[in-house]
This record gives structure tokens, sequence and C-alpha cells, in this order.
């Protein structure tokens, strides 16, 4: 028995060896690239998972043995009588492949085989910043992550990064995947303060060529917001400030930062009437009726860092000076005119 079935099965194996060499010769012999024998339409087909998909095969030879589909959701059955055969499917399998089959004589079997894409718009596509959460610190590294589930066929994926409206990257995959697949992609981001409220957002978007759905299928995720806060800085502004005595002046501590600083204004003196006041980022302390030098010093601070401005205010005497030369003059006239009536 053991030995009948291993000739057999050599015999077998023969046959189908001897066929294949006859197919392959026959092909070789006559199914000519420049001879269109089988035309597809679409010849290139892109279908959604689920979808049906209808494909007419037709050819120009009216008589033939057959022309049929050969699938692997099935086979349409021969067509002797008919210049085109169509395929209608609905395609459910990953891995569909499908191929028409003409034959033109006892030898000859011609085939023409569709190029398929199936593909699946991803379930869901977020963004989320790695082993991070709350507010970032401006200069520092963060690493985003855009999740995308169930999205087929990978080779055809673009991972495009935004903030706000600005394109920041786009990564596509070299890897091939005709099953769905959940994919990651990271992006490194060092935030400055200007970035202070922008929104982050990633994008999984299906590039399927000219013959796939226009415009291509897009799926954004939801914006990501982000904080950033930074250390205080100084506007710039006056470090010593003249002033003539007597006068009212006015200091400045204009301070930026995130999350915005806490002023505090000390000094050295007894003297004036100080009145702080606030106008958005703009810090000022009015001083009324200066009379000494004195230090002022403004110390900023928020939970990054603390800043201290140190301001001179040099009260200059001239015109008191002049004032009280005027009056002594005046005085010296005065008291010679009432010397000389006296005389
Ligand atoms: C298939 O193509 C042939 C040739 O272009 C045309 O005659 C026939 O109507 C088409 N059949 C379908 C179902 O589109
Ligand atoms: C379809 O046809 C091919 C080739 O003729 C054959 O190998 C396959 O078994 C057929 N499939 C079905 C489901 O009939
Ligand atoms: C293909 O199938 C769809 C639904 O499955 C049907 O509406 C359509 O008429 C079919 N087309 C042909 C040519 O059989
Ligand atoms: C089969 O058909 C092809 C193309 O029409 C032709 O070149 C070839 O000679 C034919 N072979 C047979 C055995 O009829
Ligand atoms: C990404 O591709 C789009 C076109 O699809 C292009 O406008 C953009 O500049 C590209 N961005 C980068 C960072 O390459
Ligand atoms: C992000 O900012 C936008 C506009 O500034 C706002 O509408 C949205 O609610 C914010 N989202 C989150 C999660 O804070
Ligand atoms: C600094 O003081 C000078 C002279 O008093 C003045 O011209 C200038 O505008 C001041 N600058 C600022 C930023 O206040
Ligand atoms: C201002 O700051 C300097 C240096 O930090 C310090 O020596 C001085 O005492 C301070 N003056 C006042 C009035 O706070
Ligand atoms: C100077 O600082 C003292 C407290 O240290 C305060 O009472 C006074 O009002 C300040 N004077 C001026 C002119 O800012
Ligand atoms: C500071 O200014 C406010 C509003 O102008 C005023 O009500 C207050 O009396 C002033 N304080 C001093 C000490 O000048
Ligand atoms: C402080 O001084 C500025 C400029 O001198 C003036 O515009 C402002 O009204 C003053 N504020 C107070 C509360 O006196
Ligand atoms: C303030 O200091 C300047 C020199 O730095 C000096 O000329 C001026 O007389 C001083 N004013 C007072 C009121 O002491």
């Amino acid at each position: 028995m053991g030995y009948q079935r291993t000739t057999m099965i050599s015999l077998q194996r023969m046959l189908g060896l001897l066929m294949l060499i006859l197919l392959h010769g026959a092909a070789d012999e006559a199914c000519l690239p420049d001879i269109n024998h089988l035309t597809l339409e679409p010849p290139v087909a892109v279908v959604r998972h689920g979808d049906p998909l209808e494909v007419n095969c037709s050819t120009l030879f009216n008589t033939h043995l057959g022309m049929h589909w050969v699938s692997t959701e099935g086979n349409t059955s021969l067509e002797k009588n008919s210049q085109f055969v169509t395929w209608n499917m609905t395609v459910v399998d990953w891995g569909t492949q499908a191929r028409c089959n003409i034959k033109l004589n006892g030898s000859l079997l011609c085939s023409q085989d569709l190029t398929l894409t199936v593909y699946k718009i991803p379930d869901s596509v977020s963004i989320s910043v790695l082993r991070h959460s709350g507010p970032m610190v401006e200069g520092t590294e963060y690493q985003l992550q855009c999740d995308i589930q169930n999205i087929a066929p990978l080779q055809n994926l673009v991972v495009k990064w935004y903030k706000g409206n600005e394109p920041l990257d786009n990564v596509t995959y070299s890897i091939v995947s005709k099953t769905p697949v959940d994919v990651s992609d990271t992006l490194m981001i060092s935030p400055s303060r200007h970035d202070d409220g922008a929104q982050y957002r990633c994008r999984a978007q299906l590039d399927l060529g000219p013959e796939g759905p226009q415009p291509h299928p897009t799926v954004t995720s939801e914006p990501l917001n982000i904080t950033v806060h930074y250390a205080p800085e100084f506007l710039p502004g006056n470090d010593t400030v003249e002033v003539s005595a007597g006068s009212d002046v006015s200091l400045d501590c204009s301070a930026e930062g995130n999350p915005p600083p806490e002023l505090r204004w000390t000094n050295n003196t007894a003297e004036g009437n100080a009145n702080e006041t606030t106008v958005g980022r703009l810090r000022t302390l009015n001083i009324s009726r200066v009379t000494a030098n004195a230090t002022y010093n403004c110390t900023v601070t928020n939970r990054l860092g603390s800043i201290t401005k140190h301001q001179n205010l040099s009260t200059l005497l001239y015109t008191v000076s002049w004032l009280l030369i005027l009056i002594f003059f005046i005085n010296q006239k005065h008291m010679t005119g009432m010397a000389s009536n006296s005389n």
C-alpha cells in the first residue's frame, strides 16, 4: 500500500509539472504583452473593506473557449459567448486576489491580474504627551505621541503633524501590511514661550493614489492644547532715573513670565509717597514729591524663578538751588533797598 501511494503521488507530481511546463510554454509562446488580450476596467481597484466592487474584464477576441474571473473570494462561471465578464464582489478579505482568465484555444490561456488595494479608515486617532502632564516648561523637550488604531494598508499611511495650521512633519511607512494595524508615531518638541496656548494635532491620511478616493481619507486627532511656563524677565527700562527734587517720578518694573510673576518693591528711604499701578504687563511705581536719593528694588517671582532690578533714584537739586539763589538775591536786593531807604 505504502509503495503504491508513493507512486501515485509521484505520478501526480509529474503530471502537475508537465501541465506547468505546457502552460508556461504556451504563455511564453503567445500571451505577448503587446497583444491586448484582456482589458480590466478599472485596471487598478481601490476598495474600502466591506464595500462592493465591480470590475469588468473584456476582450477583443470574439472567438474563444471561455473567460472567467478566478479569485480568492470565488470564481465566476465560464463565459463562452461573451466578450466581457464582470466580477462583482463584496471585499471582506484583506488579501483578496483576483485574476481574469481567457482560454483562447486548446493550448493558450491568457490572464490579467487585478491590482487591488483594500483599505480601512482608522477607528481612532489621538494625540498625547508621553510621561508628562500639566504645563510644560520653556526649553524642555517633550515627546508627543500619535496613536492610530486599526488602519490598512500601512504602506499607504501618511502621518502628518501640525502646530495650529503649520505643518511640522510627515511620516510614511515602508513596512507592507495589508491587514489592519495599530500605529504610533512620536514627535519631539521643545516649546518656546510663543507656543503657550498652541494646539498640536496629528492626522492619519491614506494616500491611495489617483485610483483611490479623492480627497484622501483622513482622520485628525482632537487638538492638544499646551501651556508653556517660563521664568520672569524684565521688559527693557531705565535703571537710573533722574528727577528734580520735589517733583513726581514714575519707576518701571514691567516684567513678563508665565505664570504672571508676583511683584514686590523695596526701598531704602522713608521719604516720598508711593503708589503702585499695574496696567496689563506694565507695572509702575509712582512716587510723589521726591526729595532724597534712593534705591528701589523691584523683585518679580513666579514658580520658575525670581529676579530683582535695582533702580537708583537720583534727585537733582538744580531747581531747588536756583530757587534758593534767586530767593537769596531777591532778599539781598530787598535788604539793600531797605538799607538805602533807611539811609
Ligand atoms: C464591460 O466592457 C465592455 C467593453 O468595454 C462593454 O461592452 C460592457 O458593457 C461592459 N460591461 C459592464 C457590465 O460594464
Ligand atoms: C477558482 O478557480 C481556480 C482556478 O481555476 C481553482 O483553483 C479554484 O479552486 C476555484 N475556486 C473556487 C471557489 O471554485
Ligand atoms: C453588483 O452587486 C451590487 C450589489 O451587491 C448590485 O447592486 C449590482 O447591480 C451588481 N452588478 C452587477 C453587474 O451584477
Ligand atoms: C492559439 O491562439 C493563438 C492566438 O490567437 C495563436 O497564436 C496560436 O497559434 C493558437 N494555437 C493553437 C494550437 O491553435
Ligand atoms: C507634508 O506634506 C504636505 C503636502 O501633503 C506639504 O504641504 C508639507 O509641507 C509637508 N510637510 C513637511 C514638514 O514635510
Ligand atoms: C483647547 O483650546 C481651544 C481653543 O482655545 C478650546 O476650545 C478647547 O476646549 C481646548 N481644549 C482643551 C482640552 O483644553
Ligand atoms: C531712559 O531714559 C532716557 C533718558 O531719560 C529716555 O530718553 C529713555 O526713553 C528712557 N528709556 C526707557 C525705556 O524708559
Ligand atoms: C536692593 O538689593 C541690593 C542687592 O540685592 C541690596 O544690597 C539692597 O539692600 C536692596 N535695597 C533695598 C532697599 O531693598
Ligand atoms: C519705602 O518702603 C517702606 C517699607 O519698607 C514703605 O512703607 C514706604 O512707603 C516706601 N516708600 C516709598 C516712597 O516707596
Ligand atoms: C494711589 O492711587 C489711587 C488711585 O489713583 C488712590 O486712590 C490712592 O489714594 C493713591 N495712594 C497714594 C498713597 O497715593
Ligand atoms: C503714575 O504715573 C503715570 C505717568 O507719570 C501716570 O500716567 C499714572 O496715571 C500715574 N498713576 C497714579 C496711580 O498716579
Ligand atoms: C543724589 O546724588 C547725586 C549724585 O549721585 C547728587 O549730585 C545729588 O546731590 C544727590 N541728591 C540728594 C538730594 O542728596
